[in-house]
This record gives structure tokens, sequence and C-alpha cells, in this order.
């Protein structure tokens, strides 16, 4: 059998299954298992190997509700009409919906995920931390743990900023919620790779 044969729990299962869940079960999620998560988060690349990415394990209910609130505040004031032009409506529907609904701030972890610009230039940053975000996860995904990429409460930096406390050296990049899926979600939708990939010059198609 092929090495890439997407079987039950191969990385390229995992891959393919990884999708952004907005309900999430109140069940706690370990501290053990939060630690295997973001370590695997911690061996992704980084410009020089600067590793600016920081974490706020965020498990107070205060501070998750004051996020789901500042989550509800970007998409009401602004967020909402303009995401309603842009994306398919069944996103559109999901997001309007969960944060209505406390579907983020009502997982049991939200990791609040920010970049040291001590240690990398604000041009390398999102490049430097994002690759960390997305080994994430997919280890939560492996955990059997639902999670999403959030940015819209970073939208609103000073504000997300002040509710864990990062210094004005860190620059908050992201919030992702980590919990026990509330439901199961189908496969992802994407595009053939082949539509996107060219040889030797861009245009001469896969
Ligand atoms: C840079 C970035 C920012 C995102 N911000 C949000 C967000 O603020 N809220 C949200 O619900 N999803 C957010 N997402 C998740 C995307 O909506 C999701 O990855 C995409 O629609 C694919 O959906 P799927 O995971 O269900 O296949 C973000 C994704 C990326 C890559």
């Amino acid at each position: 059998m092929s090495r890439a044969a997407a079987g039950p729990g191969t990385f390229f299962d995992l891959v393919q299954r990884q999708r952004a869940h907005r309900a999430y079960r109140e069940d706690p999620v370990d501290d053990e298992i939060v630690a295997r998560v973001l370590t695997a988060a911690t061996f992704a690349p980084s410009s020089e190997n600067h590793q600016p990415w920081v974490f706020v394990v965020v498990r107070d209910p205060g501070r998750r509700a004051a996020i789901g609130d500042l989550m509800r505040d970007v998409w009401l004031g602004g967020g909402r009409d303009y995401t309603m032009g842009t994306a398919e409506s069944r996103i559109f529907e999901d997001v309007d919906q969960a944060i209505d609904g406390g579907g983020f701030a009502g997982a049991p972890v939200l990791v609040v995920v920010g970049g040291d610009t001590e240690l990398v230039a604000k041009r390398w940053m999102a490049s430097s931390v994002f690759p960390a975000v997305q080994n994430l996860l997919l280890a939560a995904l492996d955990e059997g743990l639902a999670s999403a990429l959030t940015t819209i409460a970073a939208l609103r930096a000073e504000e997300l900023r002040a509710i864990v406390d990062f210094p004005a050296t860190i620059e908050p990049l992201a919030v992702v919620p980590l919990g026990w899926p509330a439901r199961a979600l189908g496969p992802a939708r994407r595009i053939a790779f082949a539509e996107k990939t060219s040889r030797d010059r861009y245009g001469n198609r896969w």
C-alpha cells in the first residue's frame, strides 16, 4: 500500500478531515492534552528559528466570555455585513450562529495566539506564527478535539490584548477554541490541487 494512502489515522486522513468547528461540548479538556497539542505547535518552522509564538490557554469563564463578547462586537459591528457579501451562505450562517449562540466562547479552552515583536519583525510575524497554528489544529484533531482558526477577535487587537494581559510587545494574532465536538462535520470541500498547480511556469497546468 502506498505510504500516501489516506487510511484512518494517517497524516493524509487527518489533514483532509481538519475543519473549522463552531460548536463545542462543555466537557473539560485535560492539561496533558493541551500540552501535547501545544508541543506539536512549537515544532513548526519560523523565520531564523526565532519561534515568536506565544499562547495563553484561557479556561477562566470570565475571560472566555470577554473574548466571546469581543467576537460578537466585531461581528455585529461590521464583520457580519462584510462576510454576508463575501462568504458562502453556509459559512456565514455557521459563524453567525456560533457568535450568537456562544459557540466559540462555549469551548472549554480558548488558546489566544500572539507573536513576540521582539523576536521577529512585523513583516515575518504571520508567516512565522501560523505554521504553528496549523500544527496545533492538526494535533488537536489527532487528539479527537474540535478546533478552529479564528482571527476575528484579533481585529480589535488592543481589546484582545487587555483580556489576556499581553504586553505591548506581543501582537495578538488568533484565537483557537479547543473542545470536544458538539457535532461531526462532513468532509472538507477543497479545490483539487491540480487546479492550483502549474509546471515550470504559471499557467502550464499540471
Ligand atoms: C486567516 C483565517 C482566519 C479565519 N478567521 C475565522 C474567524 O474569525 N471565524 C471563523 O469562524 N472562522 C475563521 N476561519 C476559518 C475559515 O472560515 C475556514 O477555515 C474555512 O471556511 C474552511 O472551512 P472548513 O474548515 O469548514 O472546511 C479563518 C481561517 C483563516 C485561515
